[in-house]
């Protein structure tokens, strides 16, 4: 039973009773009703100004009334403070309702049914021959977190890795692989070795102003499609991929699509077409712009008077394609706040060209920057975290702490793994995108804290109470649940699916952490002032019922934001 829409009929019917002449349009739904800011002041309130005018009688005499009228009081009872009903759940009903729910439902506790829409997310979206740095890891983690929210809410989630792999950057390192480079380097040093190609490449330009013109001469044989020129970049852009797999591997992420720049190579005359005859393109400097002065922007880059296209260029096209390919219900681009200008331009462009879907369904999701230790990332000072040594480093830290805190349980490399992991992902994904943030080792894996390991934690002793606990057939006894501690966790569990809703509308993964991790601190402060196997078999039954409860809705939330949960640490 959903506690909201029941105590909405509720009130509705007794409102009704109290009130037969009162608008039938003035009824309250479930989204009328109020969490109240203590819980001491109920499970939820209803303010009773809304009836003043058409009642034409002060809210608390309407409070007053009202709860005359209330006639179910093994669902909810109520008192009235001020202009306000504050309803009171029965509380052992209330734990046999929530609890037989999540029982039932098991890992698909909050999810909705398939609703037929399609929502098409842009995120990872790394660059060829560069390696993952720490600032990958928000929009590569808020994506694929923001992916199993939506499918859980019924909708068909396609993720896409927009490469980039496209730009004259790539002329100038077949130009350095050329001169300096080789395929036994590539072989041995990888990406790595990729990268200081580049670096080298730009050092040397500085006194040697001819490689940029072979930089160019090779951009230029890219897309005029020379063979050579082609194969070398297929090789980097194989290099790259193989990379960023045991990276995306480690995470658990995973795409539908790599379609990145380059793909679009062909598809972009459409969108130049278009432009022309709906007449926005205007010459500016010998180069084609979208004029947006009067939406109080700089002009979109469509062509260059050289003839070749931008990022903005690649995007329309992209957004027309993806429009097209999946008739996508929404389109989300998680993308750092620094390319904020460039996604207004294209919405705005994609929206002057008739499409008012760029208004209503393309949403840039945009997030903070990542530093480390107080130090900002910066690929020019070399201080660069690279992703693959952070999460190495978190494994080793994990598991040295993990052999000191339980020494001997079994597997504990791999728990290790997705302790040190999760620990990193769910920092990542505790505080509000757009928050800066600063990743602190110390602070990330502390098992007691707002921290993965934390909850990991909290799931796992809940995994070793039942196991302990073995089967217990008898019926559960839920007055044994009627304590404030047991109340809190109970509101927490039945609250869960609002914080996955209210996650998928603000694209907003951290609205599931900050709720798991609650429902952990509500669990241990439970744990810790009541024992669970203690008294009749009934009373013991209620508890683990709680305890199976609390295991699931942990590993399901921690599993919406990419976290493993392991059943021992
Ligand atoms: N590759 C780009 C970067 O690293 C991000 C691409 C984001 N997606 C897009 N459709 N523009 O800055």
């Amino acid at each position: 039973m959903d506690m909201r829409q029941a105590v909405a009929d509720l009130l509705r019917d007794a409102l009704t009773a109290a009130f037969p002449d009162l608008p039938k349009d003035e009824l309250p739904g479930p989204e009328h009703l109020e969490i109240p800011p203590d819980s001491k002041l109920g499970d939820f309130a209803y303010p009773c100004f809304r009836h003043a005018k058409a009642l034409k009688l002060a809210p608390p005499k309407i409070a007053q009334a009202v709860i005359e009228h209330l006639n179910k009081p093994e669902l909810a009872t109520a008192q009235q403070v001020n202009a306000y009903i504050n309803f009171f759940f029965h509380r052992g009903n209330f734990a046999r309702n929530v609890l037989e729910l999540i029982d039932s439902k098991g890992s698909d506790y909050a999810r909705q049914p398939e609703n037929g829409k399609t929502v098409v997310l842009d995120y990872s979206s790394i660059n060829i021959a560069k390696r993952f740095h720490i600032g990958h890891l928000s929009t590569t983690l808020l994506g694929h977190s923001l992916k199993r929210i939506f499918t859980h809410l019924g909708w068909k989630a396609i993720g896409i890795n927009y490469l980039g792999d496209w730009g004259t950057q790539f002329g100038k390192m077949i130009a350095a692989y050329k001169h300096w480079g080789s395929e036994q380097m590539l072989k041995e040093g990888g990406v790595t070795a990729l990268n200081a190609l580049y670096v080298r490449f730009h050092q040397e330009e500085e006194s040697n102003p001819a490689l940029s013109d072979e930089g160019r001469a090779w951009f230029k044989k890219i897309e005029d499609g020379d063979p050579e020129a082609l194969a070398i970049f297929e090789q980097f852009k194989e290099l790259t991929l193989a990379y960023a797999q045991t990276v995306y591997a480690k995470l658990g992420v995973t795409f539908d699509s790599y379609n990145g720049e380059a793909f679009f190579n062909d598809k972009m005359g459409r969108v130049i077409e278009e432009l022309k005859e709906k007449n926005l393109l205007k010459e500016s400097q010998g180069a084609l712009v979208v004029d947006l002065e009067d939406d109080k922007m700089p002009p979109c880059l469509i062509l260059k008077s050289d003839g070749t296209t931008l990022y903005a260029t690649r995007d329309l096209a992209a957004a027309l394609w993806r429009k097209d390919e999946y008739h996508f219900d929404k389109c989300l681009y998680i993308v750092a706040y620094q390319q904020n200008l460039h996604f207004k331009q294209v919405f705005k462009v994609l929206e002057k060209m008739g499409y008012d879907w760029a208004r209503t369904q393309m949403e840039h999701v945009a997030f903070g920057m990542v530093s480390f230790e107080g130090q900002a990332m910066s690929t020019r000072e070399g201080n660069v975290v690279h992703l693959d040594e952070l999460l190495e480093r978190a494994q080793e830290k994990a598991l040295s702490i993990m052999q000191e805190k339980s020494p001997g349980i079994s597997g504990m490399e791999q728990a290790a793994r997705t302790v040190g992991i999760g620990a990193v992902m769910f920092t990542t994904l505790l505080n509000n995108r757009i928050k800066d943030i600063d990743f602190w080792w110390d602070r990330a894996l502390s098992f007691d804290g707002d921290t993965g390991p934390y909850v990991q934690y909290t799931h796992a002793r809940c995994c070793s109470v039942l196991k302990k606990a073995g089967e217990i057939a008898a019926a559960p006894d839920f007055a044994v649940l009627e304590n404030d501690e047991a109340q809190a966790v109970l509101r927490l569990l039945s609250r869960f699916p609002e914080a996955v809703n209210a996650a998928a509308e603000t694209y907003e993964p951290s609205m599931v952490t900050r709720a798991t991790l609650e429902l952990a601190k509500a669990f241990n402060k439970y744990y810790y002032e009541h024992r669970i196997l203690e008294g009749s078999e009934n009373e013991q039954a209620a508890r683990l019922m709680l305890v199976r409860a609390v295991k699931t809705t942990i590993a399901l939330g921690l599993y919406l934001i990419g976290v493993d949960a392991p059943e021992q640490m």
